[in-house]
């Protein structure tokens, strides 16, 4: 096709000490601008599901989304957002994940999901992976199936990974 080309490290910059001293911040917003790019995102994070049974995507904002929404017309599904305290106006649920310091809590309607339903959950980066180990718990306690996690890149040295462990975990790109 026509984004076969792509090679996507190149439309990813990084930003010493952002957003504080010694992070490498890996600045996604060159491959956003860049219409092969974007495209070429969108297609190899779908590519490995196509053929799989997926019900819908689940996404944390804000920049999961960035990502979720083009994956569920590619995969033909529904998108289910999970958010920050108090942007969704319906009855939530909510799982609360680790911070540096503190912690922090993401929702979702709690209606988003039925018993049985395989999601796919979608995000740009693999860190610690706690915002991913929170979307997880909150479709699991919806009674739902994660199908599997996937992520534009994933930070290997940080090992998210295990933390979601044993639950299957598919990368575009790893630093
Ligand atoms: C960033 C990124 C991932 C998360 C990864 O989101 O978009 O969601 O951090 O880190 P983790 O694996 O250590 O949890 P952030 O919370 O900065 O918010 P944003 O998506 O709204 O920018
Ligand atoms: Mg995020």
């Amino acid at each position: 096709g026509t984004t076969d080309g792509i090679i996507l490290q190149d439309y990813i910059r990084n930003i010493p000490d952002f957003p504080k001293p010694g992070i490498q911040f890996k600045d996604i917003t060159p491959l956003l601008a860049h219409p092969a790019a974007l495209r070429a995102a969108v297609e190899r994070l779908a590519a490995p599901f196509a053929d799989r049974k997926v019900d819908a995507i689940a996404a944390a904002e804000a920049r999961g989304f960035l990502f979720a929404a083009p994956m569920a017309l590619m995969l033909g599904v529904g998108l289910v957002p999970i958010r920050k305290p108090g942007k969704l106006p319906y009855t939530t649920v909510s799982a609360e994940y680790a911070l540096e310091y503190g912690t922090d809590r993401l929702e979702m309607h709690s209606d988003a999901l039925s018993p049985g339903h395989r999601i796919l959950i979608v995000d740009d980066v693999l860190a610690t992976g706690g915002t991913m180990k929170a979307c997880c718990d909150l479709v699991r306690d919806a009674g739902a199936e994660v199908v599997a996690c996937a992520f534009l890149l994933e930070l290997g040295f940080l090992n998210g990974r295990a933390k979601l462990a044993p639950t299957e975990v598919f990368s575009v790109l790893s630093y």
